[in-house]
């Protein structure tokens, strides 16, 4: 059984098709045992609740980054999930615990990394004017939006598009892709070649 654990600050869209593909068997043998969120006015959490999945709200006083941290390791030590999920998640992980959860933790960005790491991935796109652009799940380095990636789906920019026809059209595109990606981790052998994810041919046993 692998288990999941999705760390999320708001509305929630990834972590409900993450739980519902889990929940509804779309992802073999996994579960998902919690939802981590330091807002507790996150989207997120009502989807949590609907979908009786336990919810981590790590409150820590004032904006003390340091207790938060610390707080959110111990929560993350004693759910003990085998991977970590990035969904829409606004804060930036200390290296410690990067170090530690190598290769264990996933994110997703709304564009084509390592075009446009960062705040405003689709905004950041139609600024440049590029014809394609998509989105990237990949695992959580030190550097901002910078690990291997694990997968990519691409969508074409239509001429008067804006940030919100552009994440209208994304958003599907995320879901699908989340699921495809953690379905492949429970399933597939990887091995990371320098910058790069390769994924073996023969299945996991
Ligand atoms: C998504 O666009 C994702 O790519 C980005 O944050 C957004 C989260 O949306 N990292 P949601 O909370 O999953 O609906």
């Amino acid at each position: 059984m692998t288990k999941f654990a999705v760390l999320a600050s708001g509305r929630g869209s990834n972590f409900v098709a993450i739980t519902d593909a889990i929940q509804n068997g779309k992802i073999p043998n996994s579960q998902l045992i919690g939802l981590l969120t330091h807002n507790e006015n996150a989207g997120a959490i009502k989807e949590a609740e609907q979908r009786k999945i336990p919810t981590f709200v790590v409150r820590t006083p004032g904006a003390d980054r340091h207790a938060y941290e610390i707080a959110l390791e111990k929560h993350l030590d004693e759910l003990a999930p085998d991977y970590i999920c990035l969904a829409g998640y606004m804060r930036l992980l200390n290296k410690r615990l990067i170090e530690r959860w190598d290769t264990k933790i996933l994110n997703i960005h709304p564009s084509l990394l390592p075009s446009f790491p960062g705040l405003h991935g689709r905004r950041q796109a139609l600024e440049h004017g590029v014809r394609w652009t998509g989105c990237t799940v990949h695992f959580v380095n030190e550097n901002l939006d910078d690990g291997p990636i694990l997968g990519q789906s691409v969508i074409e920019i239509m001429p008067g598009e804006s940030e919100e026809t552009l994440e209208t059209k994304m958003l599907p595109l995320e879901h699908m892709l989340y699921v495809q990606v953690l379905k492949d981790l429970v399933s597939k052998k990887f091995r990371i070649e320098g910058r790069k994810v390769v994924w073996e041919n023969h299945p996991k046993k």
